[in-house]
């Protein structure tokens, strides 16, 4: 299945979604729903088409609760970009100057605990206690994994277990709790919910990986936001670490001289790609990343053949073969 035709499987609950979020932003305090609804747009929606799919999957199939945790994940992984952006100074994000740029990190990260405590009312009107746990938990994940990255700025001595580690908790733990979620919702056995959560785990995984592929081999259009951005912020991602592992020691004598200026200019950062070109870093990253995806599917072997099945692959594989 493409992955256009799991939009048209969930047209329906993915207009209603796009509904939620706008009356869900509303506040009487206008710059909020101002930028909320600035930077809403451009999303992929990544999580919520995760989570419902994965809900139907799982037979969920009265009420519209799975509208509901599909808003509250969009609205965490909206507050997460928004604190994220601050930190990282970023100029452009989906396709927009980024709201830190336009309104200040003031504004950024406020709007961000306003789109968070929504959340929180969000699920207190559901009441489901499990929903409310794995999301916090999810929440508590991605802050220490950003605080690891953070206290790691430029350290090429960082191995590749650790930099998966740090992943895991930044950006696959909350595509995980909403594959869970999905699961709970459609009343899974144990056993399901947590082959949906691993398999989200593995999901996550792989598109931090590909995100980093593109930091380093995209186009800013296509991506909708700045090329090169991590090199030069310290951020050592899996392409720069496969670089300077396998690199000649006069490369990774360059490579070292390049990371520590700090402010890398584009001909310094042509050098660096032309590196991972030579030295296939960027096809390692994309093939540990396909890798996660091939996992994830097969740990998936145990639900029976169905549409949403087909339509949870297609996700998966869209992942790794999206250009944007
Ligand atoms: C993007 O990484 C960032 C994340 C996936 C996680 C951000 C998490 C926080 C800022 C913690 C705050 C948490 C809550 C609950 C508000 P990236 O910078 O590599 O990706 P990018 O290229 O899209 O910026
Ligand atoms: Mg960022």
């Amino acid at each position: 299945m493409e992955f256009r035709e799991v939009l048209i499987i969930l047209k329906d609950d993915l207009n209603k979604l796009e509904a939620s979020i706008k009356e869900n932003f509303q506040s009487d305090v206008l710059l909020i729903p101002t930028i909320s609804n600035y930077l809403s747009n451009g999303g992929k929606r990544i999580r919520p088409i995760l989570l419902l799919t994965s809900s139907r999957l799982c037979g969920y199939n009265n009420g519209n609760k799975h509208i509901t945790y599909s808003c509250v994940v969009e609205f965490i992984h909206t507050a997460t970009l928004l604190h994220d952006d601050v930190l990282d100074e970023a100029e452009i994000r989906r396709g927009n100057p980024a709201a830190n740029l336009r309104w200040g990190n003031g504004a950024s990260v406020l709007v961000g605990d306003f789109l968070l405590s929504r959340s929180l009312t969000m699920m207190a009107e559901v009441k489901d206690p499990r929903i409310i746990f794995y999301f916090s938990d999810a929440s508590r994940r991605m802050v220490e994994g950003e605080v690891m990255e953070m206290i790691n700025p430029f350290n090429l001595n960082i191995t590749e277990e650790e930099y998966i580690g740090i992943i895991k908790r930044k950006t696959a733990s909350l595509i995980s709790a909403s594959c869970r979620v999905g699961a709970i919702l459609g009343k899974s056995l144990s056993t399901e919910e947590d082959r949906l959560s691993n398999f989200g785990t593995e999901v996550g995984i792989a598109f931090q990986l590909v995100d980093d592929v593109f930091d380093y081999a995209s186009e800013e259009t296509k991506i909708g936001k700045e090329i090169g951005k991590d090199i030069r912020k310290g951020k050592v991602t899996l392409p720069l670490i496969h670089l300077y592992n396998n690199a000649s020691q006069k490369d990774r004598k360059l490579i070292e001289d390049i990371v520590k200026t700090g402010d890398i200019q584009r001909e310094d950062f042509n050098k660096i790609v032309d590196l991972m070109k030579r030295y296939h870093s960027i096809d390692y990253t994309m093939d540990k990343a396909r890798g996660y995806i091939r996992e994830a599917k097969e740990r998936m072997s145990n639900f029976k053949g169905s549409l949403y099945l087909n339509a949870i692959f297609s996700v998966a594989d869209y992942i790794v073969e999206r250009d944007m």
